[in-house]
């Protein structure tokens, strides 16, 4: 028996969480697939009633009990530090060593993209974003605070080890999947000590993996051509912060937010998976938020445990019911969050 820790969070992370677990059960009644599922009641409720964000040994007991944690996403407008979030969210990335933010670019149905002409065979990316160094690592600090004189500082850490591994993890990515096309992405020409490492280790790797059709970008190039044309991409990697903002701009390319998965991965380790969108403060409590892309990470938590076919059948339900109209109001429909989970359910 395989276990999977879930974990809501706040506002549409647990509606849509809802819809994905539904989904999750509904395949393994189906198929019969060796899953528990333990749910887990952290986030912003739990961290303003007790003071508890990520609890004591909550990571060793993730590591040690589970092989998947899927989250739904945590932001509270009552918690304007994001203390809890950090500590959730960066927590699991950070404490479990997830080195690999992986976020596809998938075009599921033409209508759904804003660039003229483009269709399915267009847009059909994986970016690869670093996920345990960079701006993120929290190192830093403010003098003066308050004060007209005020200095904050905020360090951008890279490391030649956790360049490299997410650079072989990319090559290899490339190397294995059908598109071999690899471009990386820094800003080197302004940041040479940080980003020179990057670009350094990148040409120094090339000669490893002649199959590998690999290229550099600076980041902000790589915007206008990932709008300009999207085809000439098939893994793209980056640093932390960059593919933070890049996979927002593919989600976009795709039909939004409520279409983009992602998995944080350290191979041969328990891994985490979530969508890419936040916690919608907006839309929560509605029944509008769009479940799709739970549900779709939920396809990759099932292929990343070996459940190849089941992760299929989640992939092709989802996607009739975007070709159908079976959406939400953010794709063009006209259904609420659990009906858009009713109607996944029986496609598969
Ligand atoms: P957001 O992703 O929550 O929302 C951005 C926009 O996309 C909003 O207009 C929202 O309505 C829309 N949207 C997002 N998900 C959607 C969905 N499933 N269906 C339909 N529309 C959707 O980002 P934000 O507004 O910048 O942040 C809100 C909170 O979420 C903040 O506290 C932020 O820190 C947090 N956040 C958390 C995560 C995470 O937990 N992984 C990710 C991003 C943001
Ligand atoms: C994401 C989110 C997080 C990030 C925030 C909530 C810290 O935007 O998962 O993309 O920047 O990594
Ligand atoms: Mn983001």
């Amino acid at each position: 028996m395989k276990r999977i820790a879930v974990i809501p969070g706040d506002g549409i992370g647990v509606e849509v969480t809802a819809e994905a677990v539904k989904v999750l059960r509904a395949l393994i009644d189906r198929r019969g697939l060796p899953l528990e599922i333990v749910t887990f009641d952290w986030g912003a409720e739990r961290f303003l009633r007790e003071g508890v964000s990520l609890p004591d040994g909550a990571l060793e007991m993730l590591r040690r009990e589970f092989q998947a944690i899927l989250l739904g996403a945590f932001g509270d407008p009552r918690v304007p530090s994001n203390r809890h979030a950090a500590d959730i969210l960066l927590g699991i990335r950070f404490g479990l060593d997830l080195y690999v933010n992986q976020r596809p670019v998938k075009l599921y149905d033409a209508r759904l993209c804003p660039l003229k002409g483009r269709n399915e065979r267009d847009v059909n990316f994986v970016i690869l974003r670093e996920n345990t160094e960079g701006l993120y690592v929290g190192v830093g600090g403010n003098f003066k605070r308050g004060t007209s004189e005020e200095v904050a500082l905020q360090e951008d850490v890279n490391t030649r080890r956790g360049v490299e591994r997410i650079l072989v993890y990319a090559f290899e990515y490339a190397q294995n999947h059908g598109g071999k096309r690899l471009c990386m992405s820094d800003k080197s020409n302004a940041l040479p000590h940080a980003h020179g490492l990057w670009l350094r280790t990148f040409e120094e790797m090339r000669h490893r993996y002649p199959d590998v059709e690999s290229r550099h970008l600076y980041i902000d190039t790589l915007t206008t051509e990932m709008v300009r044309d999207p085809s000439q991409f098939d893994v793209i990697v980056t640093c932390n912060l960059f593919g933070d903002i890049l996979s927002d701009l593919g989600a976009q390319l795709v039909g939004g937010l409520g279409l983009a998965p992602s998995a944080n991965l350290h191979p041969g380790r328990t891994s985490m998976f979530e969508p890419v969108h936040g916690s919608a403060p907006n839309l929560a409590g509605k029944n509008l938020a769009n479940p799709l892309a739970a549900i779709l990470t939920v396809g990759m938590m099932l292929e990343h445990l070996g459940y190849v076919e089941a992760a299929g059948d989640i992939e092709r339900s989802a996607a009739e019911a975007i070709r159908a109209g079976q959406t939400t109001r953010d794709l063009g429909g006209r259904l609420g969050t659990r009906e858009v989970g009713d109607r996944v359910c029986s496609h598969l």
